[in-house]
């Protein structure tokens, strides 16, 4: 067996090796084992193994989607979004003046309607967790969104998200019950919907909670996510200083609304996007709340020619127009005046 032996004999240092590594790695741990022992304990209390939803509770009391206001049509016909498990399917338009139990703006005190009666503080449910989520019977909030249906109390499965806000936030063209509403939140323009060309790891927003959060309702600015703005090459490069007066969407709006100061003083002239209505011979210009996003901008859009806010006329790539300009519009100081009072239209 000299082979044996001879193996044995080569093998020695392997062994006195393995022996020392061994020694060393007992070391180590014994070494690593302090940091390690006081080991926290979780705060999770033992007995209820019950996932904590303090925080989505917490976020949704401090939203528009747990409120009541006499002001917010607390009637059985309103219910139906405002809190559809009030909601009465054989509620209908009260005889004018008083169609719906409300307090509108202009009115001193709460009408009290016919067709619709009035839903208490006490009665009134909002729009509760059951109203999106599955509850299981410990009371917690089962994984994933569903629609309670108020009136066969049976779950209806929707495939997005989006299709379960526009349960409430859409647009009626009314029905023989009553009046129509008009809060349908479009998601339109290239940048974030059908857009093929991302090639990070996360796609763009498409749903109402990619922005929402679902129950503070709390909307995530575009500097959230968008954090390293305007390429060197980007023709807004050198714009610093003009970006704090204009909105990310009073540019990047797809919805071909115009562009202009907010029309509410109190905002400081910040250009957002606007529309501009006449009823009754009455002209009037909103802000306009737009969710359609295009990555193209013309600078042309605002810096058109004679322009009443006195902006420096621009080609839609950013140059001044090569065409004699009759005037050629001194400019001394670059922060021009953003609210200039030249009437409007
Ligand atoms: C089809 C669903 C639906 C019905 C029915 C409905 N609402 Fe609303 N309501 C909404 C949604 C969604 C919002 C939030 C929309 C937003 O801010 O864009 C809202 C917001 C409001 C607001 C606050 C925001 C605003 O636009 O001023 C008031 C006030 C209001 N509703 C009153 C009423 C009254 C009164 C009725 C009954 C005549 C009624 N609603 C019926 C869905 C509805
Ligand atoms: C208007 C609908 C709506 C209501 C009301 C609602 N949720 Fe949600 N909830 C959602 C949506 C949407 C998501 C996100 C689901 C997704 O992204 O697929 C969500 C997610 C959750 C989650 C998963 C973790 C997370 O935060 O994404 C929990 C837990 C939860 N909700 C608990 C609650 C509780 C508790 C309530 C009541 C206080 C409640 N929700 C009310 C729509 C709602
Ligand atoms: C059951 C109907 C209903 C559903 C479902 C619903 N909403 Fe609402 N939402 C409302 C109503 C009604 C209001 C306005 C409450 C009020 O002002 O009285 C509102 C208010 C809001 C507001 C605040 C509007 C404002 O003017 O401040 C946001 C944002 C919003 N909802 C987003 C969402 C999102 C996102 C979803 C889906 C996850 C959703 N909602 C699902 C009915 C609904
Ligand atoms: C790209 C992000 C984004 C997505 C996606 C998005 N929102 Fe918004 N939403 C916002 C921002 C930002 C605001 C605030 C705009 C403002 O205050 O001018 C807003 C405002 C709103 C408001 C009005 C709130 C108020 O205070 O008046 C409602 C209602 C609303 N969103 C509903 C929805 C619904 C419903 C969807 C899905 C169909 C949706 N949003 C998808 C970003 C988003
Ligand atoms: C939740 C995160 C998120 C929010 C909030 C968000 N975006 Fe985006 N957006 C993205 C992602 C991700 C992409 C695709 C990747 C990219 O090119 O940056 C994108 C793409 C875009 C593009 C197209 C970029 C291109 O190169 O073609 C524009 C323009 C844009 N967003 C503008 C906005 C504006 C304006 C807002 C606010 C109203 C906004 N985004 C809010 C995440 C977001
Ligand atoms: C004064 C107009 C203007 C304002 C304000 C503005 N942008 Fe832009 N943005 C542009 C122009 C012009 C481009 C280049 C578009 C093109 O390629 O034609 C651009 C490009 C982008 C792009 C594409 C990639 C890139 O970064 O160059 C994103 C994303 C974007 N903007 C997001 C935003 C966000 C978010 C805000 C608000 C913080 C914002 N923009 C404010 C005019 C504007
Ligand atoms: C949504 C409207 C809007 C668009 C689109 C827009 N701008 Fe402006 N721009 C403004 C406003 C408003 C001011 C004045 C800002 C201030 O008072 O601080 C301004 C100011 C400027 C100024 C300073 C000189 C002046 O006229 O006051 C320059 C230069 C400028 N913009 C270049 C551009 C270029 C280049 C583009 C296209 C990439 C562009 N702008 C697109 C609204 C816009």
């Amino acid at each position: 067996m000299p082979t044996t032996n001879k193996h044995f004999i080569h093998s020695k240092p392997s062994w006195l090796l393995i022996i020392s590594l061994m020694v060393l790695l007992a070391l180590a741990i014994g070494s690593c084992q302090p940091a390690e022992t006081p080991i926290p304990p979780t705060d999770v209390p033992p007995p209820t193994p019950l996932p904590d939803q303090s925080a989505q509770l917490a976020a949704w009391e401090s939203g528009d989607h747990n409120f009541y206001d006499i002001g917010h049509g607390p009637n059985t016909w309103c219910a139906r979004c405002h809190s559809p498990q009030n909601w009465d399917p054989e509620a209908f338009r009260g005889p004018p003046p008083a169609c719906f139990t409300c307090k509108f703006g202009h009115e001193e005190e709460m009408q009290v309607a016919e067709g619709n009666p009035f839903v208490s503080e006490e009665e009134w449910v909002g729009i509760p967790c059951m109203t999106c989520h599955v509850i299981a019977e410990s009371g917690v909030v089962t994984e994933g969104i569903a629609w309670y249906d108020p009136i066969d109390g049976e779950y209806d499965a929707v495939r997005t998200v989006t299709e379960l806000c526009e349960k409430c936030h859409v647009t009626t063209t009314g029905n023989a019950f009553g009046s129509a509403v008009t809060h349908k939140i479009t998601l339109g323009g290239s940048a974030h919907l059908n857009y093929g060309g991302f090639l990070g790891d996360v796609p763009p927003p498409t749903v109402c909670s990619d922005c929402h959060d679902p129950h503070s309702l709390e909307p995530k600015a575009c500097v959230d996510c968008h954090t390293d703005l305007h390429s060197a090459e980007s023709p807004m490069t050198g714009m610093d200083a003009v970006m704090p007066s204009v909105t990310c969407m009073a540019c990047h709006d797809a919805s071909g609304a115009d562009a202009g100061p907010h029309p509410d003083e109190d905002m400081g002239g910040i250009w957002v996007p606007v529309e501009t209505t006449t009823s009754r011979g009455t002209t009037s210009t909103n802000y306009l709340l737009s969710h359609s996003i295009v990555a193209k901008v013309g600078c042309d859009k605002c810096h058109f020619e004679e322009n009443v806010n006195g902006l420096t006329v621009l080609t839609a790539a950013g140059e001044i127009p090569p065409t004699p300009t009759p005037e050629p519009t001194p400019e001394p100081t670059p922060e021009g005046e953003a609210t200039e009072e030249e009437g409007d239209g």
